[in-house]
């Protein structure tokens, strides 16, 4: 075998230094394809959890990203169990692309190659390069994207990887075509205007979107503080579009815990009593001074709010929606009033909640650096969800700063 082109691996492996992990497989991978003079390629992990395999990153005029398929399913399916590389020089005379089509995104490919990902002996995905400016590939470029397939298997492992596909996520709510409409005089606002959103457990949703665009309505109408001019609801997988008060209420104690930017505690009690005064109305608490232990704040459990500091009574606010059990949190830019360090705290705890309790949080925040904690992020315009984002590698709270 001839030698592998030492500087672009090089190239390959300073990209990977970037601290986005997300942005530096992509830069990595368009590195590669284009060094290889094809026109689009995408990384595909396999999920044993699921049984699914998806497709990670994708490079390249045809957007592939986002796709899943069955373990064993085709050609993806063929790569991701093979221990050799799959070269397919003409795919119109290869009946796993029926037309010379890829079958899953019937985009039109005339040559493919696939390297298989391994990891300790085991084939977990596979680099998929396709339409190449060649029929035959010269041996240095199938040295480099051996490499690069050993490399980034390895970068991907050490990042761990926290992609599940929407498909096998348990919805607890969805909304579709949420509309909202406020009277303002003669004349009406359409605030939403036909929002169509899934709350998915064990998850961080957050939402970005500029002042006054329905952010807060939003989280209002999932909450049950609000109800939506038309569309539909459902909870845990029955209709909830039109629920009686006595339901409503119900959903509010026992599915929903808020916490908003200012605290809104009782300040004539104690952050142990702010807590026991939600948890004797609901269904199936935590005892409360677990809850308030969880926040860390046992040594405060007698204080009043006027003696504790605004992050203080954040983490009563935070332990008051703890106590309910709930299965949706709802925050408001929650540390939006707090100093760096204590917002950062905030975050580690609702990082906490989702990965033990398996909570859905839903938050709204202004913050792009909170997003990256995200595993999904949406953005509201005009009404609207104008886009969906996956993030593959969340940053951990305490790995945030701004
Ligand atoms: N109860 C109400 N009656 C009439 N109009 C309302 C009401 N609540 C909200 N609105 C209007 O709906 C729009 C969206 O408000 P919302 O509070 O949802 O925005 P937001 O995205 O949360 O903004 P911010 O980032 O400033 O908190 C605004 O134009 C607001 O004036
Ligand atoms: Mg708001």
């Amino acid at each position: 075998m001839k030698g592998i082109n030492t500087q672009v691996l090089w190239k390959i492996m300073q990209l990977l230094e970037d601290e986005h992990v997300e942005s530096a497989l992509t830069d990595a991978f368009e590195a590669l394809v284009s060094e290889i003079g094809a026109s689009s390629g995408a990384i595909w992990l396999k999920n044993d959890d699921t049984g699914l395999i998806n497709s990670i990153v994708s490079i390249g005029k045809d957007n592939i990203a986002g796709f899943s398929v069955e373990k064993d399913h085709g050609i993806i399916g063929e790569a991701c169990k093979a221990k050799e590389a799959i070269h397919i020089s003409d795919t119109s005379k290869d009946e796993r692309f029926p037309g010379g089509k890829d079958e899953i995104s019937g985009i039109e490919i005339s040559n493919a190659f696939f390297m298989p990902m391994i990891y300790r002996r085991e084939t977990v995905g596979c680099v998929e390069i396709v339409n190449m400016d060649k029929d035959q590939i010269p041996e240095e470029d199938i040295a480099l994207i051996h490499s690069f397939a050993g490399i980034i298997t390895l970068f991907i492992n050490e990042n761990g990887y926290s992609y599940v596909a929407d498909s096998d996520k348990k919805a607890i709510m969805t909304l579709r075509g949420i509309t909202k409409d406020y009277p303002s005089g003669m004349d009406v606002t359409h605030v939403l205007k036909g929002v169509d959103l899934d709350v998915y457990e064990n998850e961080l949703l957050v939402i970005l979107g500029e002042s006054g665009c329905g952010k807060t309505t939003l989280l209002n109408i999932i909450g049950g503080m609000d109800s939506p001019t038309t569309g539909e609801i459902t909870l845990d997988g029955k209709d909830f579009s039109r629920p009686t008060e006595k339901e409503l209420v119900e959903f509010r104690r026992n599915y929903i815990g808020f916490i908003f930017q200012s605290y809104n505690l009782m300040p004539n009690l104690t952050a142990l009593e702010n807590v026991k005064f939600i948890s004797e109305i609901c269904k199936d608490p935590v005892d409360p001074a677990e809850a308030i232990d969880m926040v860390g704040l046992s040594s405060r459990a007698n204080n009043y709010p006027s003696m504790m500091s605004g992050g203080q009574q954040q983490r009563v606010s935070i332990a008051r929606a703890i106590v309910k059990n709930p299965r949706i949190i709802l925050a408001d830019e929650p540390t939006a009033a707090l100093d760096f360090e204590t917002g950062q705290e905030v975050l580690a705890l609702i990082e906490e909640l989702i990965t033990k309790r398996h909570t859905a949080v839903v938050m709204v925040t202004h913050n792009a650096e909170i997003a990256k904690m995200a595993n999904r992020v949406i953005r509201v315009r005009d009404g609207k969800i104008s886009s969906i984002r996956v993030n593959l590698w969340p940053v951990h709270a305490l790995d945030l700063s701004w």
